[in-house]
């Protein structure tokens, strides 16, 4: 989600500074965003000027150091608060007082992160949706701890980027993945259970209920591991069974079917347009 966050704060205007893990991630991340605003300048969204100054508006790094002088930074590490916690400790040594910390985790406590630095007060929740450029939605998150001013802020600042925010409160999914995930849980476990078949279920709530994306689609392309990860955390979060993980969802990320991102998934990525992946078939003709 860093580039399509990285697009939309360097379209808005902003100077941003993006940092990735290695120089391999970097260069595919920023080429990731090079195509997404050609692919914008071609439908006459945006201008070639446009997409020029928006990439000049980015330095792109692997230093954490280089953050040092930013107003504002927007985390979007891996989803594991042991990662997330040592990065803003250390980020907290680097930036001045003044700078506001967010996190962009779909589940994780903001608290505990916050908890982490010696600024839980200027500490906020921006939850951006995928994909970023195209979904108008940023969940603003406020913790016992943020201050008005600061609350204020990264909602102005949410607002800036032609998003709409709504303000939420520290609790784990917020309100989107609070709604979403069970729901996806749910797909899986209806095709777990052989009530239909994964292409049906995705057209039952496309054409039933209007979804833009089936569920099972919508995993695929959120990725299984991303999915996996935040349920087992709402799960340890609230002990309540419609967050936990079905057994097939851990077994296909165990094998490696991350969805979209790995070409396989609940569908297969290499066949266009995407087939059923067909791991549930135990007949051997
Ligand atoms: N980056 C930028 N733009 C993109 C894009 C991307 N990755 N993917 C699609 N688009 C743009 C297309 O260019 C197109 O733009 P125009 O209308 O200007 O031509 C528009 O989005 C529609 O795309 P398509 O016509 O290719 O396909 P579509 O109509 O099927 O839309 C979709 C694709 C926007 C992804 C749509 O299927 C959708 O809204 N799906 C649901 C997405 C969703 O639920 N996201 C939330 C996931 S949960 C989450 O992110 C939070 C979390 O914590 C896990």
């Amino acid at each position: 989600m860093g580039s399509g966050i990285a697009q939309v704060v360097s379209l808005s205007g902003y100077r941003a500074t993006v940092v990735e893990v290695d120089e391999d991630v970097l260069q595919k991340g920023m080429k990731h965003l090079d195509t997404a605003l050609q692919k914008q300048v071609e439908k006459e969204k945006i201008t070639s000027q446009q997409k020029d100054a928006a990439l000049e508006n980015i330095i792109d790094t692997i230093f954490l150091s280089d953050l040092s002088e930013c107003d504002l930074i927007i985390e979007a590490a891996v989803e594991d608060i042991e990662a997330k916690k040592a990065i803003f400790s250390e980020l907290d040594k680097l930036c001045p007082e003044h700078t506001i910390f967010a996190s962009n985790t779909s589940s994780l406590t903001i608290m505990e992160m916050a908890a982490a630095t010696n600024r839980p007060d200027r500490f906020v929740g921006l939850h951006f949706f995928n994909p970023v450029p195209v979904m108008k939605l940023v969940e603003v998150v406020r913790t016992i701890a943020t201050k008005d001013d600061v609350f204020r802020d990264a909602f102005a600042f949410a607002r800036s980027l032609g998003k709409e925010a709504i303000a939420c409160k520290d609790n784990s999914g917020f309100v989107v993945n609070l709604l979403l995930i069970p729901f996806l849980l749910d797909a899986i476990r209806a095709l777990e259970n052989g009530v239909a078949s994964a292409d049906a279920i995705d057209k039952a709530m496309q054409l039933g209920c209007g979804h833009p994306m089936g569920p099972l689609s919508l995993i695929d392309y959120v990725g299984l591991d991303t999915t996996f990860y935040i349920a087992n955390i709402m799960f340890e979060e609230y002990k309540n069974n419609k967050y936990a993980p079905p057994p097939l969802l851990r077994k296909m990320v165990l094998a490696g079917y991350f969805g979209k991102k790995t070409g396989m998934g609940f569908y297969n990525y290499s066949e266009n347009p995407p087939k059923i992946n067909n791991f549930n078939n135990i007949r051997l003709d």
